[in-house]
């Protein structure tokens, strides 16, 4: 059984997507919660239904993480906690043809160096025997149309991930990395419906399993990798198999 009473779990990323399934299921499972990230309005709504459904107060901050003393100056005030789970990216797409220098560098802040000074900060707040999650993506393993930037920094988290499981051993932590498929998530708001029912129906067709993938299964993979205290310097790939695709 999936137990983490008496844990506490942070999400930076947590009012939507991966992010709010995995805070939901770690509230199943006994954690005391905490979540944030940049939209007020969709944080406090979360953060509403997360603490209706537990019966208890599930606080809320809004944090942008590209910001890091201001991520640094919440995860102290959060302290102290067992899990930190940091799903609160987004990269932008394009082709190579057509990249823009300012927006490939500001993906990398988003998405690579956010978490990764998250995580640093983190560090001196973690209880031993906690961990760090980092979100890295299918681009990294096989292209993606648009996604060529994403590719790249889904590679370094990947990277990261292992060094950071060897550096951070002797303090007793541990850090994961979910790399996740196509998950029908919020960021599909951000796609037209045309390009979605492509994407989508291409990928099912694709894949062993036949479907995308929903938040939840990203959610439990995160419950595995933090009450599973043999792993770490994983990526956990939730993509429906698609290295096993022809
Ligand atoms: N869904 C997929 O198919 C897929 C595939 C590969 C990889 N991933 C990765 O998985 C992670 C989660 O994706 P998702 O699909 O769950 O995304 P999502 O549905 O767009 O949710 C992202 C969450 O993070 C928050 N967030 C975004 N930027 C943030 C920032 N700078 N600081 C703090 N919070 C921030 C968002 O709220 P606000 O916007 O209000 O801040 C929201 O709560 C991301 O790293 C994504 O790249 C997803």
């Amino acid at each position: 059984m999936d137990d983490l009473s008496g844990r506490k779990v942070v999400v930076i990323g947590g009012s939507a997507g991966i992010g709010y399934a995995s805070a939901e299921m770690a509230l199943d499972a006994g954690a005391e919660v905490a979540i944030a990230a940049r939209g007020e309005e969709r944080l406090k709504a979360a953060a509403e239904r997360l603490s209706a459904k537990a019966g208890r107060d599930v606080p809320w901050q809004v944090i942008d993480m590209r910001e890091r003393a201001n991520v640094a100056a919440y995860l102290a005030a959060a302290a102290p906690f067992d899990h930190l789970l940091l799903p609160g990216a987004n990269v932008y797409r394009t082709t190579f043809a057509d990249l823009d220098e300012e927006l490939a560098r500001a993906s990398f802040d988003a998405k690579m160096w956010a978490p990764f000074f998250a995580a640093y900060d983190a560090r001196p707040h973690l209880r031993k025997g906690g961990s760090i999650i980092f979100y890295s993506g299918l681009a990294n393993r096989r292209p993606v149309p648009g996604y060529v930037v994403g590719a790249i920094i889904d590679g370094g988290l990947d990277a990261a991930t292992r060094s950071l499981a060897y550096e951070l051993a002797p303090e007793e932590l541990r850090v994961n990395c979910i790399s996740p498929g196509i998950i029908e998530t919020a960021y599909v708001e951000r796609i037209s419906p045309e390009v979605k029912d492509e994407l989508f129906g291409a990928y099912a067709k694709k894949v062993p399993v036949g479907r995308v993938g929903q938040a939840e299964d990203c959610a439990k993979a995160a419950m595995y990798l933090m009450t599973t205290g043999f792993v770490t310097g994983a990526v956990l790939r939730v993509d429906g198999g698609i290295e096993s695709a022809p």
